[in-house]
């Protein structure tokens, strides 16, 4: 939050709500009609394995983590349709916006959510049970339609994943950014700051950039962090950007 009290937050409409062509729902139901809250950015994006790992990296040792990477990434509802497989972020952006859209969501167990907020847009989801290679029914997956964030500082974490700063109208920036200054490359967990074929560019000099992924990759050029940090900085900037980063 900064001074006149803005927030912003990370909407997902998961490959669910796309398949069942729920998005003009939820875009209505978070519409600044209902919510005071203004769109900052949006995105459609074809989730990598390595952007859904860095996303629910707090749930990494729960028992539904790799059905939720491959319900996020969109192969659960689209195993056949690669080129189907994406989600819709969005960032919103004004007062208590963290709060606000969780509140319309409605709680993470669709059968919760239609018991105790009928209404909420969560209560449209399901809930498929996960079995383990033996057929062992370990927990449950809930396809719940849309992500949002939790926190303000989940919030934040969010925002800079999924968005560049470029992505938000410089006016509704809340994060620190700064001109980058070095060119970087990837190739794998490699950094590198300088070209040669077959690497893909980061940041360019004189692009803007989070403060923060500036920090990772200086760190990580210095030494002092590890290799694949810089990977997870540069998720986000190699989105959509060819089949093999891709899911
Ligand atoms: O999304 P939210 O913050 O409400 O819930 P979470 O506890 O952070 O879990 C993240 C996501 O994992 C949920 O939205 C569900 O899609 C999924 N999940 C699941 O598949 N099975 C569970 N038992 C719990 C969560
Ligand atoms: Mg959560």
């Amino acid at each position: 939050m900064n001074q006149l009290g803005m927030e912003q937050t990370l909407v997902l409409i998961k490959p669910d709500a796309l398949k069942n062509s729920l998005t003009g729902y939820v875009l209505s139901q978070l519409s600044e009609f209902h919510t005071g809250l203004r769109f900052a950015a949006t995105k459609i994006v074809t989730v990598s394995p390595l952007l859904a790992g860095e996303h629910y990296a707090e749930h990494v040792n729960k028992a539904f983590y790799p059905s939720l990477l491959e319900y996020i990434t969109g192969r659960v509802h689209y195993p056949d349709s690669p080129s189907n497989r994406r989600v819709i972020a969005i960032v919103y952006h004004g007062k208590e916006a963290v709060l606000k859209v969780r509140a319309i969501a409605g709680p993470t167990n669709p059968h919760t959510a239609r018991d105790t907020k009928p209404g909420s847009i969560r209560a449209l989801g399901t809930v498929v049970p996960i079995a383990d290679e033996s057929g062992q029914i370990v927990g449950d997956r809930m396809d719940n339609l849309i992500h949002a964030s939790a926190t303000p500082e989940e919030a934040e974490r969010e925002v800079k994943l999924w968005f560049r700063p470029q992505d938000i109208p410089a006016r509704m920036r809340l994060y620190p950014v700064e001109v980058n200054e070095t060119p970087y490359f990837i190739e794998g967990d490699t950094l590198s700051t300088t070209y040669r074929a077959g690497l893909s560019s980061v940041i360019a000099p004189g692009d803007i950039a989070w403060s923060s992924d500036l920090d990772i990759l200086r760190e990580v050029t210095a030494g002092t962090a590890a290799p694949e940090a810089a990977r997870l900085v540069a998720a986000k900037y190699l989105i959509n950007r060819n089949d093999e980063e891709q899911a």
